[in-house]
């Protein structure tokens, strides 16, 4: 029996993948299967490895690039409300895998819990977040990890404590196939001023980013003590465009996608940015985005 009859309820064939992302490019995955539980994820996962089928785990969709192609093999989506929850409890706030970041952030504010609320504005998963270790000049996210749950490609579960994990400028030593859930440690502080504080780094990064657009967040990492977004801004760059991909012309390292757009013609923006960072300041740019 072939995978997609085990699970020909959860798994499409074929399936695009642009509506997925943020970018709104990328062609289809072989097989794209949205378990509706854990114990339906592990089963997938067991069946995909014993099978040889590569499989990815596909998140909130804003830091990835999937090309035209598509994606041979798997991609699992974990849509189901099953693997998005979200609870408080004293300090503690502890989140599913693919529970929205923003959510997690509220939840955390409301509850009078400060940490997380420099993270507003970032888009995706907290598994996605905490894997990537997420966050900006005001904080990230791997430093209020106190656990991660995982599970491996063969399917095998098992929890990582934080004294076990090394986190770094977008890293993290997480390598497992999934993040199920993560705990936090966060610090009591009053709501009104922790919520105070949010607001006000929501403005400032709505004033310098394209929020609102189709993007991914920063296509480049920052080379060490510099600023891509502005290397690319004195390159001349903003407004650039290749097809219906063009460098953002609020901030120097977004590529925002119009109608129409493929991953082709955000590839070449990619490499034409690149090539001319190099030529104007000899430095060669290294993406913060994954690339499928
Ligand atoms: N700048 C320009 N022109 C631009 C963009 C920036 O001159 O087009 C200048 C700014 O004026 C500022 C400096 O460059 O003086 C730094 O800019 P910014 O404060 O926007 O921060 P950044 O280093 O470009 C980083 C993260 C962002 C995060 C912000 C805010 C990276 C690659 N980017 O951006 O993260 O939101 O700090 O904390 O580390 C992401 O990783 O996807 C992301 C968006």
């Amino acid at each position: 029996m072939s995978l997609l009859d085990q699970f020909s309820d959860i798994t499409k064939s074929d399936e695009p993948m642009a509506q997925y992302t943020w970018l709104k490019v990328g062609g289809p995955a072989q097989w794209f299967i949205e378990p509706r539980n854990l114990d339906e994820l592990e089963a997938v996962v067991r069946a995909c490895f014993a099978e040889g089928i590569p499989v990815r785990l596909l998140g909130g969709g804003s830091n990835i690039l999937i090309r035209d192609e598509g994606v041979s093999g798997a991609v699992i989506r974990l849509a189901s409300d099953a693997f998005r929850r979200v609870s408080v409890e004293g300090t503690t706030v502890k989140a599913q895998g693919a529970a929205v970041l923003s959510n997690v952030i509220s939840e955390s504010v409301k509850a009078g819990l400060a940490g997380l609320e420099t993270l507003v504005g970032i888009p995706g998963t907290i598994g996605g977040a905490v894997r990537n270790n997420a966050g900006g000049r005001h904080g990230e996210v791997g430093q209020f990890v106190k656990s991660v749950g995982v599970m491996t490609i063969a399917g095998d579960r098992f929890v990582r404590q934080g004294d076990e994990l090394s986190f770094d400028y977008r890293f993290s030593s997480i390598n497992e196939l999934v993040i199920t859930d993560v705990t936090l440690q966060l610090v009591a502080e009053d709501a009104d001023e922790v919520a105070r504080r949010m607001h006000k780094l929501w403005v400032l990064k709505k004033s310098t980013q394209p929020l609102s657009f189709q993007s991914a967040g920063c296509i480049f990492k920052n080379p060490r003590g510099l600023s891509a977004g502005s290397m690319i801004e004195q390159a001349g760059l903003k407004g650039t465009r290749v097809g219906k991909a063009e460098v953002s012309d609020r901030h120097g390292n977004f590529i925002v996608t119009y109608e129409g757009a493929t991953a082709k013609d955000v590839l070449n923006l990619i490499d034409l940015v690149k090539a001319r960072v190099n030529e104007v300041h000899s430095i060669s740019l290294e993406t913060e985005i994954q690339i499928w």
